[in-house]
Formats: C-alpha cells, structure tokens, sequence
C-alpha cells in the first residue's frame, strides 16, 4: 500500500500551520541529537536539482537506507538540466524512492522520528516535489518536521560512518557553489569565502562540454585527467580576495587552447583523409585534449589548496573535510589527504555521499539538534547563507 494512503485515516484537527511547536497533533516533546536519551532514526528526502533522493538514517552517522534515482540519462542529451523536465521526473520517482527506502531499511514509517527535506537551494519545481513529500509523511504520521540547507547538508555528510565533530574548516565544492567555510560547531557556521563566479563543478563541467564530453563532464574529465600529463600548460591561477575563488578566466584560458589545438588537428585531419574525430568517444581525443584535462585539474586542485590551507593557518584549525560532488575528484582527494603529513586530520565522505544524496540531508537534521520547522516554510532558489 502506498504509504502516502494513511493521509485518508488523517484525524480532523483544527490548528494552523503557524501553531504546530513540534508535532501537528499532539505536540509531543520530540528531542533530536545526540542528547536525545534515545535513537533518531530520521527519514530524508533530497531533489534539490537531477537526483530524486530518500535516506533512513539512525543517529546522524548510520545510514539504514540511501536511494538516489538518477536523472542522467534525460538531461544528457540537453548537454544541461532542464528545470521543467526535472520536476516531472521527481514526481515520477518520488513515490518509488520513497517505499523503496523504507524498504530498505526494514523499517516503518511510524517509527520514524523525524522527516527531513532540502528547502534549497535548488531548482524551485524540483524542490517542491521532495519537500511536499517530506512535509506530507511529517503531517500523516504526526512526526515532526525540518527543514534543510542543502549545502549545510553537503557538509554534514562528513559525519556519515565517522565520529568527526567540529570545529573545522570545510571546503564545499558542488556544481552550483564554492565555498570555504569555518564550521565551529553545529549550529555556529562562517562562510569565510565563496566563488565570485563559477562554481567548481560548473566550470569543470564547462570545460568538459568544450572538450566534447557529455553531461555531467567533471567525473570523465576526472578520468581522463589520469592518462594526461598535468605539467603540460600552464594554466592561469586567479588572483581575487583572501579566501575567494574565480574560475571564469581558467575556462576562458582552457577554451582559447582547445581551439588552437582543434584548429592543428583539423588541418591534419584534412591532409590524411579528411576524417572527423567523434567527439563523445574518449578513446578518439587527441592527446593534447587529455593534457589539457590533466592540466586543468592540477591547476583547480592547486587553487582550492593554497586557498584552504592558508585558512587553517590563520584561523588555526587542525581539523579540514571536504564536501560536494566535486569532492570525489580524485586529483582533489589526493591533495587534501597529502596534508595528513603535515598534522592535518582530513575527512572526505565516502563517493556516493559527495554527489547528491539524502543521508546527508537525515544527517544535518540530526545534527540540526532540535530545530524544527512549520510545514508551510518555503523553498528557496538561491543561498540564504549557510545556516539553516
Ligand atoms: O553536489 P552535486 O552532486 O550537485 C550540486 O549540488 O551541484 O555536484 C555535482 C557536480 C557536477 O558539476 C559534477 O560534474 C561534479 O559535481 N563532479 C565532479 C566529479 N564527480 C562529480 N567533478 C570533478 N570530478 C569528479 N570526480
Ligand atoms: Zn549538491
């Protein structure tokens, strides 16, 4: 049975949104966190952008569940996500990521003690199909609800199968933001610098979509990087504020020498036999395409180090994590790990918590440590900052 089917057996009750303290009904004291006094097992759903996402998660680190469905394949051939189709696809996945969580996770929905859903930032229609969804279940099973920051979320999914605890610096690298954030506590949160125009992830998938690779680009461009020689060009370092990052003249850079290196391959490939290199068949890039990859990724990794590091320093931190999809580089990982032998703890999430997911999302709520939200909060598009 579909469990959004309990809605039916609702019991007529006559409070406002605006009233609901804990839970709509009741207003049972629910505590959540790690001093509770009992296990959290909070549910989550996550589709700030392509990925329809619903995590179980006991006490903050240990993920019961964790179902991502991935709209890869529809946005592919747009070479980008296309906000319409993106909503339509929550709407089909949403029901079945659900049940297929709980499922998962052998758990029932009234056990659960809180639902939790990305408010933003994010593509408006596609956030409001995970949060109506995550409000509804709160709603039906009288459980209270929160609401989440997605890139507060990103962080927290440095506490998934850890014992890490703040203070630390972390460096969010995701497609939409960067940014080097001092986190002091849970709840006590600094963005000490941000992008000024592209985030990682973005230009990564720019350049990617230059060298002809398909959507999203920054995981293959990853891969490629490898085989590359990352000293082949030298590529321009930005020179903005203390702790901000500009990658806009990196990618003006890399497109400059993409078509200079095109432009030779053309006319070679005129005088053989006027043959067309497939753009989406890897094993057909010209060498120096895979340079340009390795020397991009050494040039964006350099950046995001320098910039961190001197933020530990100053600020006189021992602690670093890193946070976002473009946290699975491995170029990136590499770097940042290296800074183990100068006294540093370091901490990455695992692969498939760097990219989009919802355990992260159950985990911030944990750590959110009682911050309960109204069900009539709103999504929003855009940063607010990073605490909820
Ligand atoms: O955090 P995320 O899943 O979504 C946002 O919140 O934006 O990040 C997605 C971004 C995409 O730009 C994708 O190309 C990038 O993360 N990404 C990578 C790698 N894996 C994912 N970029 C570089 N190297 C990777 N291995
Ligand atoms: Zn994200």
């Amino acid at each position: 049975m579909c469990i959004f089917c309990d809605l039916l057996f609702l019991p007529y009750n006559n409070n406002t949104m605006n009233n609901i303290k804990k839970t709509l009904f009741s207003e049972k004291p629910i505590h959540i966190g790690e001093n509770s006094g009992y296990d959290n097992y909070i549910m989550a759903i996550e589709s700030s952008c392509d990925e329809t996402a619903c995590a179980i998660v006991k006490n903050g680190r240990e993920v019961l569940s964790n179902v991502v469905a991935s709209q890869i394949k529809t946005h592919e051939k747009y070479g980008g996500v296309i906000p319409e189709i993106a909503a339509r696809e929550h709407l089909e996945a949403i029901n079945i990521v659900i049940e297929e969580a709980f499922e998962q996770a052998n758990i029932k929905p009234q056990d659960i003690t809180a639902f939790a859903g990305t408010v933003g930032p994010g593509l408006v229609g596609s956030l409001l199909v995970g949060l109506n969804a995550a409000k509804t279940l709160s709603l039906i099973y009288d459980k209270p609800f929160i609401g989440i920051n997605h890139l507060n979320a990103h962080v927290c999914a440095n506490y998934i199968d850890t014992d890490l605890k703040p203070p630390f610096i972390a460096l969010l690298i995701s497609g939409g933001h960067t940014q080097i954030i001092e986190v002091k506590s849970h709840s006590e949160q600094y963005i000490l610098g941000e992008t000024i125009d592209d985030a990682v992830g973005e230009a990564y998938d720019k350049v990617a979509r230059l060298i002809g690779l398909p959507y999203p680009g920054g995981p293959l461009l990853d891969k490629l990087a490898k085989d590359g020689n990352k000293f082949a060009y030298k590529l321009p370092i930005s020179k903005v504020g203390e702790y901000d990052f500009s990658f806009s003249g990196l990618k003006t850079a890399v497109l400059r020498l993409v078509q200079q290196i095109e432009k030779v391959e053309e006319l070679k490939s005129r005088k053989v036999e006027n043959i067309t290199i497939q753009p989406f068949d890897c094993s057909a890039l010209q060498p120096e395409l895979i340079d340009v990859c390795a020397s991009f990724q050494e040039t964006v990794s350099e950046t995001l180090l320098i910039k961190v590091k001197s933020a530990l320093k100053e600020k006189g931190y021992k602690q670093v994590v890193l946070a976002g999809g473009v946290a699975a580089n491995s170029e990136i990982r590499r770097k940042f790990f290296e800074l183990e032998n100068q006294g540093y703890k370091v901490n990455a999430p695992a692969m498939k918590y760097c990219t989009d997911n919802a355990a992260m999302v159950a985990s911030c709520a944990y750590f959110s440590t009682n911050t309960f939200d109204d069900v009539d909060v709103e999504v929003f598009s855009r940063v607010k900052g990073l605490k909820k």
